[in-house]
C-alpha cells in the first residue's frame, strides 16, 4: 500500500476510534486521557504528521491539510464536552450552594422546627373572649401604662384613699403607673360610651408585691362589665355561673361572700374551691381550701357619674377574672410563677 493510502486510512481509523472513545469520555479525567492519546505531541495526530515526510510535496498537502482538518475535529469535540462538563459542574454547585434567605433560621441551618404555641393564658383569654361575644359583648383595650385618674380617681379611690394601698403599685418616674388591674379600662369607656353597652377587656396588670405559689407581680386579668336599665345581682350571678361551667366543663363548687371595692356596690367575692387540693388546703388555695376567682359587684354610682351616666336611669356590674388562677385551677398548676418563668419543660406542655 502506497504510504498516502495508508495515511490517509490511518486519518479515517483515527477519526472513527475518536468518535468510539469520545463517547466513553464522561468526566474530566475521560477528556484528558482523550486529549493525550489524540493530541499530545507523541499522540495519534502526532504520529500522523511524522508519516508526511515521506510523502510527495503534492501528497504532503492535501494529507496535512486532511490530518489539520483531524486535529481541529478532535480538539473541538473535546473542547465542546469540556465546556458541557463545565456547565453541569456549575450546575451542581449552584444547585447545592442555593440557599433560600428567607427561611427561618432554624430550617437553614437543618436544625427540625419547633412551631411555636399559645400559652394557657392566651387559650383561656380567646376562650373568654369566644363565650362573651356569642354573649353579644365587644372587647375592649386599653394602655398598659395608665394614669392616677383611669386606675384610681375615676375608680372612685381619691388620692387619699386608703384602697390605693390595696394594690401595691409600680409608680413610674413621670408620675404615669403600671395599671394595677383592667378595671381602669371600666373607668375609660364608662367615659367614652353612651349606655347600654356589655364589655369585656383582657389585658396584663402588674402589682408591686412579694412573689408566692398564688401571686406575681405581672399576671393576666378579664375585666367584664355591663351597664344597662334595671341590670341587677341577679344578672351578674347568671354571667358568672354561665362563664365557670363553659369554662371548666364540669360541676365547680363556688361561693359568693361580700368583697369590698370602692369602684362596687355591693361588692363580692366570687370564689372556686381550690381544684388542686379539692378543697383540703394547699399552698396555692393557702390552706383554705378555696382560691379568689372573680371578685365582682355593681358598677358603684359614683363610677357612673365620673363617667356622665346617670345612675337614677342606668346601673351595671363589673367583674375581675384573674386569667393566671383560673388557668392554675383547670390545668392544674401548682405555683403562678410558672407563667412568666420562661421555663419551657412548662410551656411546652400545652
Ligand atoms: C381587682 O383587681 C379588681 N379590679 C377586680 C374587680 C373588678 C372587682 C370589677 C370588682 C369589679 P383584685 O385585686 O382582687 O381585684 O384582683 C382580681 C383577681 O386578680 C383576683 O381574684 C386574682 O384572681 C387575681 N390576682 C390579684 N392579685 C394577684 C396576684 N398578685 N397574682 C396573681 N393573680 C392575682
Amino acid at each position: 500500500m502506497e504510504p498516502i493510502d495508508k495515511l490517509q486510512n490511518e486519518i479515517v481509523q483515527i477519526k472513527s476510534s475518536f468518535q468510539n472513545m469520545l463517547k466513553d469520555a464522561k468526566n474530566r479525567e475521560g477528556l484528558q486521557k482523550l486529549r493525550s492519546t489524540f493530541l499530545s505531541k507523541k499522540g495519534e495526530v502526532g504520529r500522523l504528521y511524522q508519516q508526511l515526510k515521506d510523502l510527495s510535496s503534492e501528497e504532503k498537502k492535501d494529507a496535512g491539510k486532511n490530518i489539520q482538518q483531524l486535529e481541529s475535529f478532535i480538539e473541538e469535540f473535546i473542547k465542546k464536552e469540556e465546556n458541557n462538563l463545565e456547565n453541569l459542574e456549575k450546575e451542581e454547585i449552584l444547585k447545592n450552594e442555593w440557599m433560600d434567605v428567607t427561611l427561618p433560621s432554624d430550617l437553614f441551618n437543618k436544625r427540625p422546627i419547633f412551631d411555636g404555641h399559645l400559652s394557657p393564658i392566651s387559650i383561656f383569654n380567646n376562650k373568654i373572649q369566644d363565650i362573651f361575644l356569642s354573649l353579644g359583648f365587644t372587647i375592649a383595650d386599653g394602655p398598659q401604662v395608665e394614669n392616677e385618674y383611669f386606675n384610681f380617681t375615676a375608680l372612685n379611690i381619691p388620692e387619699t384613699h386608703p384602697a390605693r394601698d390595696m394594690q401595691d403599685t409600680f409608680w413610674m418616674t413621670n408620675g404615669l403607673l403600671l395599671r394595677t388591674h383592667t378595671s381602669c379600662i371600666q373607668a375609660r369607656m364608662i367615659q367614652k360610651l353612651k349606655p347600654p353597652f356589655r364589655l369585656i377587656a383582657p389585658g396584663r396588670v402588674f402589682r408591686n408585691e412579694a412573689t408566692d405559689a398564688s401571686h406575681e407581680n405581672t399576671f393576666y386579668q378579664i375585666e367584664g362589665f355591663m351597664v344597662d336599665k334595671n341590670i341587677s345581682v341577679a344578672n351578674l350571678i347568671y354571667f358568672m355561673k354561665l362563664l365557670l361551667s363553659e369554662i371548666f366543663e364540669k360541676e365547680v363548687t363556688i361561693r359568693l361572700r361580700p368583697g369590698y371595692f370602692p369602684f362596687v356596690e355591693p361588692g363580692f367575692e366570687l370564689d372556686i374551691q381550690c381544684l388542686i387540693c379539692h378543697g383540703k388546703g394547699c399552698p396555692v388555695c393557702k390552706q383554705v381550701g378555696w382560691v379568689e376567682l372573680v371578685p365582682c359587684g355593681l358598677v358603684h354610682p359614683e363610677v357612673l357619674k365620673e363617667g356622665g351616666v346617670n345612675p337614677d336611669v342606668y346601673s351595671g356590674f363589673a367583674f375581675g377574672l384573674g386569667l393566671n388562677r383560673l388557668a392554675m385551677m383547670k390545668l392544674a398548676i401548682d405555683d403562678i410563677r410558672w407563667f412568666e418563668s420562661g421555663d419551657l419543660r412548662f410551656a411546652n406542655q400545652f
